[in-house]
């Protein structure tokens, strides 16, 4: 019997529970199949826990979290919450639990199914093969620099600053190797050195650091550049790494190479195994309540969670599996269905995935 894990749960609001409810039948089966052992413990987050607890992120939440080896997340917000000050917004807690958890980067795996390479804008054939990671640092740059406005020749100025020290681009880095090392031993690290002094310190690191790894094949690709190559070459990448800002516009141009938001899943790292695991989707406040969600997101995030915190990689090969052989047999929920008439619920393809782990 394996050690036993801890799982801190946090389904949030909308669709977070009804997703989570099925990424947790995933868990449980995949005890019964591979011999693993977890404890889950529920805790509040988001707009419910504005409402129970008056704060976006419970003092025992975060204690909740820190006593576990990983977190699972649902997702937060909703309209009830919009017009909240900003202490009583749940996005907030976001911002807040990743600090409090010192989670610097975020990972986002890009995955085409091939029977749903319809589903995406792009050509199938362009898209045939394709599996990356973005990893996107994301507690630097530009949004975390100093910001200020001020009187200028032409009037008013608003300035935006952008920092990176030496080793907050280290850790990230070594991070990125390291996934590289894992998958494909590609590593593609993205930045604007023609141009940006924090570019040209990223990448100096980044090549200092790089013969450490020797087995990982390095490119260097501009920002812009690498916009373009993700809609023309998508599969040859593997892993992407890239700063606070390039990143969080990356991954989402990535997310788009599949199709659907109710598939991608995302990871937030820090030093060492722990992580914070939750789909890429927010709550969907239009179709909560209505057993509509795609789980799949939620599901391959576990997934995620056994392969970087666990390192569970037959767990982990089996989910993906699972998802593939359910989508393969025509399975679909409402977001990628064709024929909608014949879309399943929520727990239905929970259910069937979870019956597809062997
Ligand atoms: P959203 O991702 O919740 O929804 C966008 C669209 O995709 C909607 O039409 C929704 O029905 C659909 N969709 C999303 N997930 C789906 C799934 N699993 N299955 C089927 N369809 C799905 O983004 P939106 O509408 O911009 O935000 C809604 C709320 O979620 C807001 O309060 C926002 O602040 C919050 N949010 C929270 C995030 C988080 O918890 N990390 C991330 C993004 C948004
Ligand atoms: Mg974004």
């Amino acid at each position: 019997m394996a050690e036993t894990k801890k799982i801190a749960v946090i389904a949030g609001d909308g669709i977070g529970p009804e997703v989570v409810a099925e990424a947790e039948k995933i868990i449980r089966r995949t005890e019964e199949v591979f011999g693993y052992s977890f404890t889950t413990e529920h805790a509040l987050f988001g707009g419910i826990a504005i409402d129970e607890k008056g704060t976006p992120l419970p003092e025992e939440t975060l204690q909740v979290c820190k006593s576990a080896d990983a977190v699972l997340l649902g997702a937060v917000g909703g309209p009830k919450w919009d017009n909240n000050s900003k202490e009583l917004r749940p996005e907030t807690g976001l911002l807040g639990i990743r600090k409090e958890l010192g989670l610097f980067s975020n990972l986002r795996p890009a995955v085409v199914f091939d029977c749903l390479k319809d589903a995406s804008t792009l050509k199938p054939e362009v898209l045939e093969g394709t599996d990356l990671m973005v990893v996107r640092e994301l507690t630097g740059g530009i949004y975390f620099g100093e910001k200020f406005r001020r009187e200028g020749a032409g009037g008013e100025e608003a300035v935006d600053t952008c920092a990176y020290s030496t080793a907050e681009v280290e850790r990230i880095v070594h991070q990125a190797f390291e996934i590289a090392q894992k998958r494909r031993k590609k590593l593609a690290s993205v930045d604007k050195a023609n141009v940006l002094e924090t570019s040209r310190l990223w990448r100096e690191t980044v090549n200092r650091i790089a013969p450490q790894y020797p087995d990982v094949e390095l490119e260097h690709v501009l920002v812009d550049n690498c916009a373009m190559q993700l809609l023309r070459r998508p599969s040859s990448f593997d892993v992407i790494v890239t700063e606070n800002m390039f990143g969080d516009i990356l991954s989402d141009e990535a997310a788009m190479l599949t199709g659907s938001i109710g598939m991608l899943s995302s990871a937030s790292m820090g030093e060492g195994a722990f992580g914070l695991y939750e789909p890429v989707h927010g709550s969907a406040p239009d179709i909560a309540g209505q057993g509509l969600a795609n789980p799949i997101a939620t599901i391959l995030s576990v997934a995620l969670m056994y392969r970087l915190t666990f390192g569970y990689e037959d767990a982990a090969d089996a989910i993906e599996r699972a998802v593939a052989e359910v989508l393969d047999e025509g399975h679909r929920t409402a977001d990628i269905a064709v024929d909608k008439s014949k879309a399943l619920s929520t727990t239905e393809m929970g259910d069937l995935i979870a019956a597809a782990i062997r």
